[in-house]
Parts: structure tokens; C-alpha cells; sequence
């Protein structure tokens, strides 16, 4: 039998509630599918930081990679600084495994209402490969006079050439492996970052010349908001740099529904480390800890997991039935329309596993 390790890192807010879910998904799934699931549970997050004054011990990439995957829920609480949880947890372990790809599919599932009039399930069908290492999330900068009325802060973007080309290639890459429209949008603005993003354009056209049979546009950040809204019909794959490609993510997700139905792949494409899944979504003070958060973005994050754990069969199960219970419309989270609960929704997905 298949045995494979997961690490559950459920994290903060609504991460406490959705991680429980999909496990339970899975643990189903595994069963049926004949892989033997482990799973560690590490409670980090904002209560770790509470106690410990550090979101999670030193040496948690450590114990992170004795295990084939990582399954995170959220981080973000309202009483402590974004930038501390962010900075925290999720990306010292984006960046510390290198997992260099930020894969963010967008569809529009039968039984879904985009916001967008006049789109047909499975039109809108895209998918935001983003940059996770480098870019604007570059921890590199400073204060200087700190707190003093004369206060300068330096936020300094980096990118590199190994950087933009890896990325860049794996959304051509995957462009070919989705054949669907094999087509790659760019999305900069380098008309007025004027350094990074030339380089990022330039290096664009150098791979884009490795694929003649992948089409290919070439979008300002400005543009491609529009576009997202007016044709998102027409994208394919769309690569971006780590904070375009954080924004555009949302904006995928919401035209295809809800963000509570968004997953997210941070990827290591050579499996030197553990990847990591995770809903595009945040820890949702707003309805923390109320039971009605939407699980299937944590649960279509699980599928992408056990495709990339070579489960590709557990994955498309796992995606049959919320397609089925999206589908079936009778419950769906207050997100999605409906007045269903958490536990609701896991359960009628766990009943579509059979
Ligand atoms: P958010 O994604 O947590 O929430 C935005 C809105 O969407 C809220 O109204 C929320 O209720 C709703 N929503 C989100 N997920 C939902 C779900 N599964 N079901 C139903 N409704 C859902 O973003 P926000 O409010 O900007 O950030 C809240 C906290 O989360 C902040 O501390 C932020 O830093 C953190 N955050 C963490 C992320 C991560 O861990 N990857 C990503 C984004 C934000
Ligand atoms: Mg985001």
C-alpha cells in the first residue's frame, strides 16, 4: 500500500475550520483509493505567537520536510500586524523550500454564478501561475529614522534572471500539459518598472521562442484587471510576478464565484522539498469561528495535492464530487448563495466521495 505523510498546518481564523475538512476528505479518498494518509497536525499561527512571540519555532522547516506535502489553512489575526504573520510562516516557507511556483486555478463550475453575465460553466477555465520567491515580496529594504518624524522606508523589488526565466517556462510548460488554449499571458508594467519588469518582458519573448506552439499576449498589470473582467474567456495560463499575481488571483477567483472556492499550489517543480496547498483566501476574522466558511478551496487545494503526489485518480474524485455538490446546489455556503454550514458542505462532499 502507498504511504504518504502530510503536514497540516490549519493556522489561524477559518484555517482551523477548512483544514479539518479537507482532511477528513482525503482520509476518505486515501481509503477508497487504496494510499495509506498520514497526518501531523503543527498548531502554529497567531496563538504560537501569542505564547511564544514567534508564529512558529525555529526548526519548523525542519520537521516540515520529513513529510510529502503540506496542507495550510490561513494565517492573519486582527490583533497582530499582517506583515508579522505573513512573514512568519507562510513565507519563510515558501521561500526557505524555494517553492518558486504559485499555481492559482480559476473555473467556473456548473452551479457556480460568475458575478459576469453570460458565461457558461466550464468558459471561464484559467489559471494564474505566479511568482513565490522573488519579485515585490523580496524581504529587502529598511527604516531609516525609525519611528522619528524624518521616518524613509526602502521596499526593494528583486528579479533575477534564474527567477523570471524558471517561472516563465512553467507557465509555458504548463500551457501544453492543460492543452486547452495554449496561450501565456505576461502581465508587467513596465512602463514604469522600468528595470525588473524589462528584464521580466525581455526574458518573456527569449522563452516564449522556445514554444512556437504556445500563442501569446503580453498585458500592462492595468490591462489585464480590465481584461480579467471583460474576456476572461479568452486567457489560458497567465504568469505574473508575486504581487500582480497575488491581486490577479483574487480577481480570477471572484469571477469564477467566490473566493471560497479558490485553490492554490505553491510549488517545488523538482521535489527537493515538500510543496505546499493552501486556499487562495485569508483566516476571515469576519466570520471566524461561526462554522459557515466555505471549505472547497481547502478541499480542491487537497485534490491538487494528491495529483502532484502522483494520486492523479484520488485527485479527480476529490474534484468530481464538489463539481457534484456545486452542481446539486442544495448546499452551498452563504458565500455561494446558500445557508449551509461548514460541516454541511464536507458532509455532502464526503457523501458525492462514494
Ligand atoms: P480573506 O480572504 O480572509 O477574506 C476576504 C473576504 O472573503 C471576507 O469577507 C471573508 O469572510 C471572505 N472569505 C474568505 N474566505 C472565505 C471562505 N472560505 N468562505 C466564505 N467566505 C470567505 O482576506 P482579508 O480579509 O483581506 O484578510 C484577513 C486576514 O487573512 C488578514 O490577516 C490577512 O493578512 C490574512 N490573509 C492570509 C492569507 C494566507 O494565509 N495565505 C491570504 C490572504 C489574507
Ligand atoms: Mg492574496
Amino acid at each position: 500500500m502507498k504511504k504518504l505523510s502530510i503536514a497540516l498546518l490549519p493556522g489561524d481564523g477559518i484555517g482551523m475550520e477548512v483544514v479539518p475538512a479537507a482532511r477528513k476528505v482525503l482520509e476518505k479518498s486515501g481509503a477508497a483509493a487504496g494510499v495509506h494518509l498520514s497526518f501531523e497536525q503543527f498548531d502554529w499561527g497567531s496563538d504560537h505567537y501569542f505564547r511564544m512571540g514567534q508564529m512558529m519555532p525555529v526548526d519548523a522547516l525542519e520537521r516540515l520536510r520529513a513529510h510529502d506535502s503540506i496542507l495550510l489553512g490561513a494565517v492573519g489575526h486582527p490583533d497582530i500586524p499582517d506583515h508579522i504573520t505573513l512573514n512568519g510562516m507562510l513565507l519563510p516557507i515558501r521561500r526557505g523550500f524555494d517553492l518558486y511556483v504559485n499555481e492559482r486555478p480559476a473555473y467556473l463550475y456548473a452551479g457556480v454564478e460568475s458575478p459576469l453575465r453570460g458565461y457558461e460553466p466550464g468558459a471561464i477555465d484559467m489559471v494564474v501561475v505566479r511568482e513565490n520567491t522573488e519579485g515585490e515580496y523580496t524581504n529587502v529594504g529598511g527604516f531609516v529614522y525609525h519611528h522619528l518624524p524624518e521616518e524613509v522606508a526602502i521596499q526593494t523589488s528583486v528579479f533575477t534572471r534564474h527567477g523570471c526565466e524558471r517561472i516563465i517556462r512553467y507557465a509555458f510548460d504548463l500551457a501544453r500539459r492543460r492543452n486547452q488554449k495554449r496561450k501565456v499571458a505576461s502581465i508587467t508594467k513596465s512602463n514604469a518598472q522600468g528595470y525588473g519588469m524589462v528584464l521580466w518582458d525581455r526574458i518573456f519573448r527569449e522563452v516564449s521562442a522556445e514554444y512556437p506552439d504556445i500563442e501569446t499576449e503580453s498585458l500592462l498589470v492595468d490591462a489585464a484587471a480590465m481584461n480579467f473582467v471583460r474576456r476572461p474567456a479568452s486567457f489560458d495560463v497567465v504568469v505574473a510576478s508575486n504581487l500582480f499575481g497575488d491581486i490577479l488571483s483574487d480577481l480570477s477567483a471572484i469571477v469564477t464565484g467566490s473566493i471560497g472556492l479558490a485553490p492554490s499550489a505553491n510549488l517545488d517543480p523538482r521535489r527537493n522539498a515538500p510543496s505546499l496547498f493552501e486556499p487562495v483566501h485569508g483566516s476571515a476574522p469576519d466570520i471566524a469561528g461561526k462554522g459557515v466558511s466555505n471549505p472547497l478551496a481547502t478541499i480542491l487545494a487537497a485534490a491538487m495535492m494528491m495529483d502532484h503526489l502522483g494520486e492523479p485518480e484520488m485527485s479527480a474524485s476529490i474534484e468530481g464530487a464538489v463539481r457534484a455538490v456545486l452542481a446539486d446546489g442544495k448546499v452551498l455556503t452563504a458565500d455561494l448563495g446558500g445557508r449551509s454550514t461548514t460541516a454541511d458542505v464536507t458532509a455532502a462532499v464526503l457523501a458525492h466521495l462514494a
